[in-house]
């Protein structure tokens, strides 16, 4: 068997595994969603509040399963996948049109995976109407002069006002939609000056990343970086590094500014810097080989993707060349990884993650060593850049971009 061969044989063989565990969670789910992350192990459903039953579509990641199920009817072909993940479009359109928990830049995350992708794939004039009812909503968040989208909570809380944070580079896409398809330029431009923001303040010059930053809302001065769910306001958290080297990467493709291209490489060199020898980061990047810390398995199904993209865009000359194999290959060793050690047996059933071992809040104690909903979409995402000829992304705007002879 060649390399390529084996690679496509492990390939299947983890997408079959994980293809069983979103069928089990199909079949427990229906049209309901599940929490964020496990409990012991297991997604139980979506907590109930009052206003919302148990299982109902609230908070930033429920898109991540229907997202999830796209990626299934990309693998298979299979109509009963796509009929599962069209049947989402009717809650995300209720929900925006109702205004249920829409106070978060998170829209480009929750609108991206489950309307932008139905229009594409189904024409769904629905989810059309709904994905850019969500960029509307995402720009009542933009604030001047500082030319950034804030990221949580009311516009008017002293707390939240003027910050952003890395993880927002995702939702630019939603964005850059938005432009697309109404012709209207406001939603890209907001999406350019907030990403050049970052890329300015969030980026360190050692070339880590802040978690969250501050501005000044009423004179746009920038004010500091912190954290929120890194181990210090210092640290480099490892999920926001990864979300860097993704977002700025698409930022990149769909700009072609080279500076978020560099920005993307940096994030990129520092994080694969600092991996373990198992290709699993420490859920923040000062925990290293030795460490008896937990992984975050998300933060390596992201960086893994977003490494991959970086690989799609790197110039056909000499260095570029040689950074695409190497940005290849560490991609393809984290996800190797992921599926060799960090995925449950083949009888996982229902309310299984894909992915074990991650780490959503680690100051406030949620979702420690457990699956996540990112975690197992970002998985199945990078398995299917693998399998899929041709796959188009989610995240893109423009089609197919052909890499560049030289830059
Ligand atoms: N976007 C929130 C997180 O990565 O935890």
């Amino acid at each position: 068997m060649t390399t390529t061969d084996a690679l496509a044989s492990s390939t299947h063989d983890a997408v079959d595994a994980a293809l069983r565990t979103v069928d089990a969670n199909l079949a427990f789910l229906g049209d309901r969603y599940p929490d964020d992350t496990t409990r012991d192990g297991r997604y139980p459903l979506r907590p109930a509040t009052p206003d919302l039953p148990e299982g109902a579509n609230r908070g930033w990641t429920t898109s991540f399963w229907p997202g999830q199920l796209w990626l299934a009817h990309q693998l298979t072909g299979e109509q009963r996948y796509l009929d599962a993940a069209s049947g989402h479009v009717a809650s995300y359109a209720d929900r925006v049109a109702r205004e249920v928990d829409i106070d978060t830049h998170d829209l480009g995350f929750l609108y991206t995976l489950s309307c932008v992708t139905a229009v594409r794939r189904t024409g769904d004039d629905r989810a059309r109407t709904a994905a850019l009812a969500a960029a509307d909503a995402l720009m009542r968040r933009f604030l001047e002069p500082a030319g950034i989208l804030q990221a949580w909570g009311d516009l008017a809380d002293p707390a939240q006002r003027g910050r952003t944070i890395i993880d927002s580079l995702m939702n630019m896409p939603l964005l850059r939609w938005a432009t697309a398809e109404t012709g209207d330029p406001r939603y890209a431009r907001a999406a350019d000056r907030h990403t050049a923001q970052l890329r300015e303040h969030i980026l360190r010059p050692d070339d880590t990343t802040f978690h969250t930053f501050y501005w000044d809302a009423e004179t746009g001065e920038p004010l500091r970086g912190g954290t929120e769910q890194g181990l210090s306001d210092g640290s480099c958290w490892a999920r926001g590094q990864a979300w860097g080297i993704f977002g700025f990467a698409l930022a990149y493709r769909e700009t072609g500014d080279a500076s978020f291209l560099a920005a993307s490489r940096r994030c990129a060199d520092y994080f694969l810097a600092h991996l373990p020898a198992d290709r699993v980061v420490f859920w923040d990047l000062v925990l290293t080989e030795g460490s008896s810390a937990e992984r975050d398995s998300s933060s390596a199904a992201i960086a893994a993707c977003g490494l991959d993209e970086l690989a799609r865009l790197l110039p056909t000359d000499t260095e570029g060349s040689v950074a695409t194999v190497r940005y290849r290959e560490a991609a393809t060793a984290m996800v190797d990884s992921l599926a060799a050690s960090y995925t449950p047996g083949p009888e996982a059933g229902p309310g299984a993650p894909l992915l074990l071992h991650g780490v959503y809040d680690m100051p406030k104690g949620v979702g420690v060593d457990e699956g996540n909903l990112w975690g197992d979409y970002y998985y199945l995402e990078a398995l299917t850049r693998r399998l899929v000829p041709g796959w188009e992304s989610p995240w893109w705007v423009r089609g197919v971009v052909p890499r560049p002879a030289d830059r």
